[in-house]
Order: structure tokens, then sequence, then C-alpha cells
């Protein structure tokens, strides 16, 4: 990367495992330096990466080139106002987590000419298989883009939205995503186990069955070039069969419309809370 240096303001679960991201892939501990105002948090990622405890927000200010917000959205103005006397005269990368703060919010608190890029990760980014996506400001330059990109995939894929609104949708699909599936996983091992399977079995079965139809999708869009779900979904749903059986029923139920109205939940809610948020 072309970072000499990347700070963390924030070292939790998200700053977390993009250190441990970046160190997989060969950026030098020296390189990180994390700031957090929960002393035992940052001990323990000092501790557990080897990366440099920044004495606050002003350090972090000063000695990197590619800063990352990764503090609570309610935590940001706080975190902001402490880093920007340190950003008087410099112009590094700015890079925020948080759900729901815009670019012009962190403009207005950092200052109106840094180039700033807003990333919407997920929670599989702690095992190196998030999904993000990421919008930037003006400021931006494409080797700022590239050095987010190159950041980002450290803990799974990233890509780029149009339009900034489009990471309340990015929120809804893949940000909230991963608790849509333990849904559906909790409510197959639950109808299972009802209909007499062992609990154990059915979990385990149910948790295989979830990473299986997500690889055989992921191997097929490598061969293809992106997986065709409907073709996937064709293949193992013969006429007159179990899976259509079960296919039939969520169809007349309407299982389509029940996900579109809650992924449309989630992007209202996701919208409302950066307008409440300014
Ligand atoms: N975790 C995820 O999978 C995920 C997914 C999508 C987006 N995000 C975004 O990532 C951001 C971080 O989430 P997280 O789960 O990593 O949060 P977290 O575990 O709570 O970590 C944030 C850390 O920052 C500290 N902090 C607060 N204000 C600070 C300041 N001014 N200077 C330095 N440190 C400060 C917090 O301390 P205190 O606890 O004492 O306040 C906490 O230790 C959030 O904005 C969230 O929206 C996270």
């Amino acid at each position: 990367m072309a970072a000499r240096h990347i700070g963390f303001i924030g070292g939790g679960n998200m700053a977390g495992s993009l250190v441990a991201g970046l160190l997989g892939s060969g950026f030098a501990p020296s390189r990180v330096r994390v700031a957090d105002i929960d002393a035992d948090k940052l001990a323990r990622l000092v501790a557990d990466h080897g990366v440099a405890a920044a004495d606050g927000e002003q350090q972090i200010g000063a000695d990197c080139d590619l800063i990352v917000l990764a503090v609570k959205p309610q935590s940001m103005e706080a975190a902001c106002a402490a880093l920007r006397p340190a950003l008087a005269g410099r112009a590094p990368l700015i890079v925020s987590v948080a759900a729901g703060v815009t670019l012009a919010r962190i403009a207005r608190w950092l200052g109106p000419s840094l180039p700033i890029v807003r990333c919407m990760p997920n929670t599989p980014a702690l095992i190196g298989a998030g999904a993000a996506g990421l919008y930037a400001n003006a400021n931006t330059s494409a080797e700022h883009r590239c050095e987010v990109e190159e950041l980002m995939n450290t803990v799974g894929l990233c890509a780029w939205c149009g339009r900034e609104s489009d990471l309340d949708i990015v929120t809804a699909l893949s940000g909230s995503g991963p608790a849509y599936f333990f849904l559906f996983m909790e409510a197959m091992r639950d109808a299972a186990t009802k209909m007499g399977l062992d609990a154990a079995l059915a979990e385990t079965l149910t948790c295989q069955t979830a990473l299986g139809a997500a690889r055989l999708a992921q191997a097929q869009a490598e061969e293809a070039g992106g997986p065709d779900l409907a073709e996937l979904r064709a293949r193992v749903t013969s006429p007159g069969g179990t899976t259509e059986a079960a296919i039939n029923r969520f169809e007349r139920d309407g299982f389509r419309e029940l996900v579109d109205a809650a992924l449309a939940a989630a992007a209202g809610r996701a919208r409302e809370l950066a307008t409440s948020n300014g």
C-alpha cells in the first residue's frame, strides 16, 4: 500500500478485523497506529498484533497518511473534533466506516478539502469474508481510491457505489444481510426440529447447507463471471419434487414481497439515521 502509516481511531471490532487483514497482507505492524479511549481494548489490539498505540487522535493526525475512523456513529463528532487540529496543513486520506454518517458531516467536522471515503462494511470482515460498499468525495484521486480498495480487499471484497445514497441500500443488503441469513437459518433449524429431527443435527445440517449454497454460488460466479442464482435454484428443483413443493409454498405465500419490504425497511431506517444525524 502507498500509505506509509495507517492510523485507526477506535480500536474495536471493525478496526481489529482491518488491522488483522492488513497485517495478513504483509503490511508491517510498525506502520500501524491505533488510538482508543478504552485503554483495555487498545492494549489488547497492541498485544494481539504488535501495532503501535497512539497517544490520542492528535498523534494519528500528525503521523498517518491514511486514517480510518472506526468509532461508533455517535462518537464520530468528538473523535473528529480531537483529530482536526492535527490536520492543519495536511491532507491524509480519511476512510470512515461509521454507518449513516454522511461525507458532508465528516467534511464539516474535519475540513472541506480532505479526501474522504465512506465505507459500509459488514461483520464477515472479521473472518476475511466481508462485503463492503464504498463512496468517495470529489477530493479523492484514483490513487486514493485504489488505496481504499487495497485496504478493504484485505478483509473481503469491496465495490464502489454510484451515489452516496446507494450506501443506504448497501446497508440494507450486505450491512444487515448476515442477520437475514442467520434468521433464515434459525427458522430452518427450528422447522426441522419441530418435525422431530435432533436439534444439534438440524443445526449442523443447516449451517453446512448455507455454507455449501454460498460456495456453489461463488464457484459458479468464478466460472461464469457472475452467479446465475435462478439457474442454480432451478438445478436443484426437479419438477414434482420436494424442493419444488417448498419453493412453491414460499412463492405462494409472498416470500419475495416480504424480502422486498424487509430491505426497504432497512434502507429507510438507514436514510432516517443519516438524515437525523445531519
Ligand atoms: N462491527 C461491524 O461489523 C461493523 C459493520 C459495519 C459498520 N461498522 C461501523 O464501524 C464502526 C466501529 O464499529 P465497531 O463495532 O468496531 O465499534 P466498537 O467495537 O465499539 O469500537 C469502537 C471503539 O472506539 C472507541 N472510541 C470511541 N470514541 C473514541 C475516540 N474519540 N477516540 C478513540 N477511540 C474512541 C470506543 O470506546 P468506547 O467503547 O469506550 O466508546 C471503542 O473502543 C461503527 O461506526 C460502525 O457503524 C461496524
